[in-house]
């Protein structure tokens, strides 16, 4: 939840329309004076604004955001009981409750307070608080009822995330049912006071992950949680309260913290200049956050394969099942353990695991803590309750341990108890400390067909149900991959019918498919004899499945079955971009406004997979093709395939196979078989030449020179004439010259010659936006149309998903 750079990564949040012309009046209703559905009440400084809004023909009553963003709703008052037309009426009667009446009178929200009060007055605040105090009250923090102690889904600044140990308020978040039903959804994000307090996120009763315990610098499990530009943060833990919170560092950068409609635990700030949230960082990162994946005496490991290992001394409990990729039910000890002739091993650089069932003292000190879990024989492991100045207080688990994963960086330590025999063998040979280093081999994630299976079949028993009730599917956990039956399919796709065929992908057939709630879907179904297809197949589910972005494309799900393998999307209605921009007479249903919001939503997708989540993710096949339009024509990164992941601090590698298309693969990767994210940065600039010209880079000819696109451009732009370039069937639609030469500008900066001039994608983000200067750029590469690549190479046909043909070129690097 704390990164410390802001990752740039424009995102979608909860977004609505005010439809109704409203009068704001000032910040605060008494008796005499009511909010009806077309006045607003605007805090002192116009930081937030309460007021009515609609959703899906319900009207709501909420607070959102006045002066930056005021789609984003933080609270709705009558999540449960909406409105069903806009004429609701809030006022506050005495002895001091606000009340929501509809138009007939009836009661469909209420505050509730213990305390009267003669002159009632709300009022809502800077922070966003709506507060009922007594009008004569001296000190302005008395109040009767404040609506940050019913928190929605969203934790401001200035809110105490967790419980009044006296009064047993307990202020909690609950997810929207969806982004556009404010009612409350499956997921609670909540502090669990027993044992060592922590944050749970459940799905209903299911814990789904947590954050560990405060460790007095921050959570256990938020490893990259530290101090930053953003927000400050701290925790309260005493006899009356304990509570989570935290603070703007300059009123100048908003940020909040949201649980999503899906479970997603995101911070998001607002970026003035771009006028967007950006996703700050992600309470969880990868798959060992899905709390107790190993089972009990497991830990997870993110960049192993498989993930789930035994700590030293411990065996899988079911060795078959544990094969089988599943680890639910963890590990044994191997040796029985024998209470006071046991002794500790330590573990560093781990997650401290689930601590609901352990005891703290505050002031003891690690020997003392030692000593007591010594001489309980139920005592399973002890640690520092606090890691600050070398570690004080006592922290000691009784039973399973469970939910361990270890850490690069910022682990803690864990003492843990074992059979003075087991100490003397294995554990001892290294310390007995996992060792937390980044085994950074590319690939290491592209896991078995063992994964696949596992990653398919978690939730079986879920998923008959949401495939009924299909539109709950979509707010699954994403790691939870929902497995259709054949026969499902095979009623979507009329039986694969050739009238439902959408084109031919890498490794098979693609077919469009209606599922029976009228969900329309778009199925890849794998070939049988295609080994390559395979390989892909899994590559795609392993990092769609983790992957959820507004500009990637959606994996509903896979479907399993003796020797059929698919992979189950969204329906993309208006197919790929090259359908578009390449086509004389589609062309020209792309205006420029359109075109440049593709340009933008490419930008936040690819951003994404560089800089979001811990694995560094490089598409390597970014192509028009693969651009695919909604029926908003908003665009979608698709085809995975090919994907690859970084892990830690790597940036680069190498491959003896130059797998992409030419026209979009970078000089050094033709070349060398070296890729980084400057490989997607390259294709991206192919991509806004060829968005901007309507001319494919490959193939691409000029009556007046040999020059590529890439080379027309730049002659273009060194003559001083760049607008020349645009498409003739966007010249109507110009809004102004200046958008388009920022963007045929950004384009050549990405297709410098050498990957060190090219910016990164946030960068690239930011110059479209608007922003920063931009520096001249340099000859591209692949200047003439003779490119390198076309020297040695092999090529094999490859068509892709949207059924347009596209090469991928095989080349055997040094
Ligand atoms: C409300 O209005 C009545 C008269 O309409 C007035 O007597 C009373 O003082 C007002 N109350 C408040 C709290 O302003
Ligand atoms: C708007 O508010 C005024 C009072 O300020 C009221 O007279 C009018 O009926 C309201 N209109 C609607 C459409 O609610
Ligand atoms: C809100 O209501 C207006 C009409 O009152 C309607 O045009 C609009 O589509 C509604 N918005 C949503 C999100 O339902
Ligand atoms: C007010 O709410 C009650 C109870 O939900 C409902 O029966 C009534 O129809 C509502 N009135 C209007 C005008 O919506
Ligand atoms: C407010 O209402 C809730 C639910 O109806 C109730 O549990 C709680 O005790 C009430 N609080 C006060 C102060 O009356
Ligand atoms: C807050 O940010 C603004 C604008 O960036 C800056 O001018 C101001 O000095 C900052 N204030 C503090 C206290 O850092
Ligand atoms: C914590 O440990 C100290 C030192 O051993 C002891 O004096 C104190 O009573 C303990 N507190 C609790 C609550 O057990
Ligand atoms: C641990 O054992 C003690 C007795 O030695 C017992 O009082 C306590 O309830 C046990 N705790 C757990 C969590 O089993």
């Amino acid at each position: 939840m704390g990164d410390s750079a802001v990752r740039l990564l424009l995102c979608s949040t909860i977004f609505f329309s005010i439809s109704i012309p409203s009068k704001s009046i000032p910040d605060s209703i008494t008796p005499n004076r009511t909010v009806t559905a077309n006045e607003t009440l605007v805090s002192s400084q116009g930081n937030f604004e309460l007021g009515f809004f609609n959703k899906s023909k319900n009207w709501y009553l909420g607070i959102w955001y006045k002066k930056i963003s005021p789609g984003t709703v933080v609270w709705v008052a009558n999540r449960v009981v909406p409105l069903t037309d806009p004429s609701g009426v809030l006022r506050i009667v005495n002895p001091g409750i606000l009340v929501l009446l509809n138009s007939s009178g009836t009661l469909i929200w209420s505050s509730n307070s213990s305390t009267l009060v003669l002159n009632p007055i709300a009022k809502l605040l800077d922070s966003g608080n709506l507060v009922v105090k007594d009008q004569n009250e001296p000190d302005p923090e008395n109040f009767l009822w404040q609506s940050f102690d019913y928190p929605s889904d969203n934790f401001l600044p200035g809110m105490k995330f967790g419980k009044n140990l006296k009064t047993g308020l307990d202020r909690y978040f609950t997810s929207w049912k969806s982004s556009e039903d404010p009612s409350p959804g499956d997921f609670t994000y909540r502090l669990d006071p027993s044992g060592d307090p922590q944050l749970i996120m459940r799905s209903g009763d299911v814990v789904k992950f947590r954050s560990g315990p405060w460790n007095g610098l921050r959570f256990s499990g938020f490893p990259q949680m530290g101090p930053n530009t953003v927000y400050a943060f701290g925790f309260v833990f005493n006899q009356e309260e304990v509570y989570y919170y935290f603070t703007l560092v300059n009123d100048s950068i908003v940020t909040r913290l949201v649980l999503n409609p899906n479970g997603q635990i995101q911070r998001f700030a607002w970026v003035d200049r771009t006028r967007g949230w950006v996703l700050y960082s992600s309470a969880q990162t990868d798959n060992c956050d899905t709390y107790a994946l190993c089972g009990a005496y497991g830990t997870c490991t993110i960049n192993r394969s498989p993930p789930c290992g035994c700590l030293k001394g411990f065996e899988a409990k079911f060795q078959q099942d544990w094969d089988k990729a599943d680890w639910s039910n963890g590990c044994v000890r191997m040796t029985p353990l024998d209470c006071r002739k046991d002794d500790f091993v330590k573990y560093s650089g781990i997650k401290l695991p689930d601590t609901r069932y352990t005891w703290v003292n505050k002031s003891m000190d690690l020997r003392e803590c030692r000593r007591t879990c010594l001489e309980k024989c139920n005592c399973t492991a002890y640690t520092n309750y606090d890691i600050r100045g070398g570690g004080s207080g006592c922290l000691i688990w009784f039973g399973d341990l469970i939910d361990i994963r270890e850490y690069d960086e910022n682990g803690q330590d864990l003492y843990m108890r074992m059979a003075a025999s087991e100490i003397g063998s294995s554990a001892k040979e290294k310390g007995g400390v996992i060792a937390a280093s980044v085994v950074s081999s590319v690939g290491v994630l592209i896991l078995g067909l063992s994964m696949v299976y596992w990653l398919c079949k978690r939730k079986q028993g879920k998923i008959k149900s949401s495939i009924r009730g299909y539109t709950s599917m979509s707010q699954k956990d994403e790691l939870e991959l929902p497995l259709f039956e054949l026969a499902t399919i095979v009623n979507a796709t009329d039986n694969f019918s050739e009238d439902n065929k959408l084109g031919e992908g890498g490794f098979g057939p693609v077919y469009k498919g209606i599922l029976m709630g009228g969900q329309e879907i778009a199925v890849k179904r794998l070939s049988n004899n295609s080994k390559q297809g395979l390989d892909e197949f899994k590559n795609e589910v392993v990092y769609i499945a983790k992957l959820q972005h507004r500009n990637l494309v959606k994996l509903l799900g896979c479907c399993i079955e003796g020797e059929e393998k698919m992979l189950i999307y969204e329906h993309m209605p208006n197919k790929s971009l090259d359908c578009f921009i390449f086509d004389g007479k589609r062309s020209v249903l792309l205006d420029w406004p359109q075109r440049f919001n593709i340009i933008m939503g490419i930008a936040r997708g690819l951003l994404y997979l560089h800089q979001d989540s811990r694995l560094t993710i490089i598409h390597r096949d970014l192509k028009a093709e693969n651009v695919l339009l909604d029926s908003e024509m908003n665009p979608k990164i698709s085809d995975f395939g090919i994907a690859r992941s970084f892990i830690g601090s790597e940036t680069e590698a190498n491959t003896k196979k130059v797998v992409g298309t030419h026209g979009y693969i970078s000089p050094e990767y033709a070349v060398h078989g070296v890729y980084s994210m400057k490989s997607d940065v390259f294709s991206f600039g192919v991509l806004v030449l060829e968005i901007l010209s309507g001319k494919r880079n490959r193939g691409f000819h000029h009556p007046d020179n040999d020059l590529n696109l890439l080379g027309h451009a730049w002659k273009l732009y060194v003559q001083g004439s760049p607008l020349e370039l645009i498409d003739p069937s966007i010249r109507g639609s110009w809004p102004t010259e200046c958008e388009l030469l920022r963007c045929v500008h950004v384009g050549l900066l990405c297709v410098q010659q050498s990957r060190e001039d090219r910016p990164s994608m946030a960068t690239v983000a930011v110059m479209l936006g608007g922003e920063g200067s931009l520096p001249r750029p340099k000859q591209p590469a692949f200047f003439t149309e003779a490119s390198p690549v076309g020297a040695d190479s092999s090529s094999s046909k490859h068509e892709a998903f949207s059924g347009f043909e596209s090469i991928i070129t095989e080349v055997e690097g040094r």
